[in-house]
């Protein structure tokens, strides 16, 4: 058994897709950790069971709210992380710390429209394929290796609403997947304390 941990900052609907995915099999959505106190995300995670906690930003550093994160994480011990929505740019220094555990899901075909708000900029760009990517996290904005990208042919008269939901229906499908792809990998290796951390 693996546990998954998901950080996210909105909807969570991925959050969900994610924790009902994993819930039939051997591993466990063992915790959200969220940034934003009126996150979707924690709503369903309570009514799905999934214990949350909210790690603000405001206030403090960014390295003091990773550093509550990583203590967090240290705890749930988890073998895979999921950013899922999470709308903060980890520094290198956290994205060290979790290396090779750490995913994330982008609604544009990188390395086309990094960022925010990469649906309508792909919608308004007039690209001839619009959908997803899932990538490893490394120290860039949505840079890391490619893990999966799929994707379907822009119809001319597609709004982007129909656009939009049609690339949430993909990361919905395809996020699960490649979670509980890297999950049932053997070679990911179980966290193990990591000295200096808080140095
Ligand atoms: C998704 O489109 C994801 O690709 C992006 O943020 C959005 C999160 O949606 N990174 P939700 O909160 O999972 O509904």
């Amino acid at each position: 058994m693996a546990n998954l941990a998901i950080l996210a900052s909105g909807g969570g609907s991925n959050f969900e897709a994610l924790t009902r995915a994993l819930a039939p099999t051997e591993h466990q959505t063992a915790g959200l950790i969220y940034d934003r106190k009126k996150a979707g995300a924690a709503v369903r995670a309570a009514g799905l069971g999934v214990p949350s906690w909210y790690i603000p930003y405001s206030g403090r550093s960014r390295e003091e709210a990773e550093a509550a994160i990583t203590d967090r994480l240290e705890k749930l011990s988890p073998r895979l992380i999921a950013l899922a929505g999470f709308m903060r740019i980890l520094s290198p220094r956290f994205v060290r710390r979790w290396q090779d555990r750490l995913i994330n899901i982008h609604p544009s075909l990188l390395p086309r429209h990094p960022g925010t708000d990469s649906i309508r900029r792909s919608y308004e760009a007039g690209d001839k394929r619009l959908g997803i990517t899932i990538h490893r996290v490394d120290e860039g904005v949505d840079t890391g290796p490619i893990l999966l990208q799929q994707s379907f042919p822009r119809r001319e008269a597609v709004s982007l609403e129909e656009a939009e939901k049609r690339i949430h229906q993909l990361e919905h499908r395809w996020y699960p997947e490649v979670v509980l792809r890297l999950l049932a990998e053997q070679e990911i290796p179980s966290p193990e304390p990591h000295q200096g951390v808080h140095s």
